[in-house]
């Protein structure tokens, strides 16, 4: 099989997103700038059977943008679970919002809008899974934050590591971007207090445990 077919095969595989998931992929495709932001149906899907998996009770989001992942993972939560997502973006809160209240799963979920790295360390919470999917250049800065409100033996997943393939290739010029990416990689691989695995779903996602 030639390997452009199989993003196209991962896809005709997985489970079809239930209507409102696809109202709001094609929404965010036709109103926002920046469509390949959303996490998209199998990633979404992904990050659902995690949470099926995991049964946290607390989840924390950093980088809601339209809302995809964080109803994703909400529809697995518990009755009792809450999910905090956060985005310092005012112009996708009422975007998001809407989402939000149109599902039955939006009253597991706070969205708070701000600095992600302003806010986490005033939530009065200890998170079981966190979410990394923000400004590229800053994950460390989350990570850190992010980990301490984190319990031990609880999950980070993070976003887009691998870039679109420039956290592997070495380029003598490397945005701020890539450059944020793989300080990231290569700080966890050296980090005592957790263990991980890289996994190659669509753009990377690293799967942290904190020992
Ligand atoms: C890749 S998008 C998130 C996509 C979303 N998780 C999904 O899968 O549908 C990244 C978002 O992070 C937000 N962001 C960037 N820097 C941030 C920060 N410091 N604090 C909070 N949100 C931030 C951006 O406004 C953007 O909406």
């Amino acid at each position: 099989m030639q390997e452009k077919m199989i993003p196209e095969y991962i896809e005709s595989h997985t489970t079809e997103e239930d209507p409102l998931m696809a109202m709001l992929n094609r929404e965010t495709h036709l109103k926002t700038f920046y469509p390949n932001m959303l996490s998209g149906k199998v990633q979404g899907k992904f990050l659902e059977m995690m949470v099926y998996m995991l049964q946290p009770k607390r989840i924390l989001e950093i980088g809601t943008f339209t809302g995809y992942s964080a109803l994703a993972m909400a529809k697995a939560l518990p009755e009792n679970g809450l999910l905090y997502t956060i985005d310092n973006n005012e112009e996708i809160e009422s975007f998001a919002r809407r989402f939000f209240d149109k599902s039955a799963c939006g009253v597991k979920i706070r969205f708070l809008l701000g600095d992600a790295l302003v806010l986490i360390p005033n939530l009065d919470e200890i998170f079981d899974l966190v979410f990394i999917d923000a400004e590229k250049a800053q994950y460390l800065n989350y990570y850190e934050v992010a980990l301490k409100k984190l319990r031990k033996g609880g999950f980070i997943l993070a976003d887009n590591v691998l870039w679109g393939g420039k956290a592997v290739h070495v380029d003598k010029k490397p945005d701020k971007e890539t450059c944020g990416i793989r300080e990231f990689n290569d700080f966890i691989k050296q980090d005592s207090r957790v263990e991980q695995v890289m996994l190659s779903i669509r753009d990377g996602l690293l799967l942290i445990r904190k020992l």
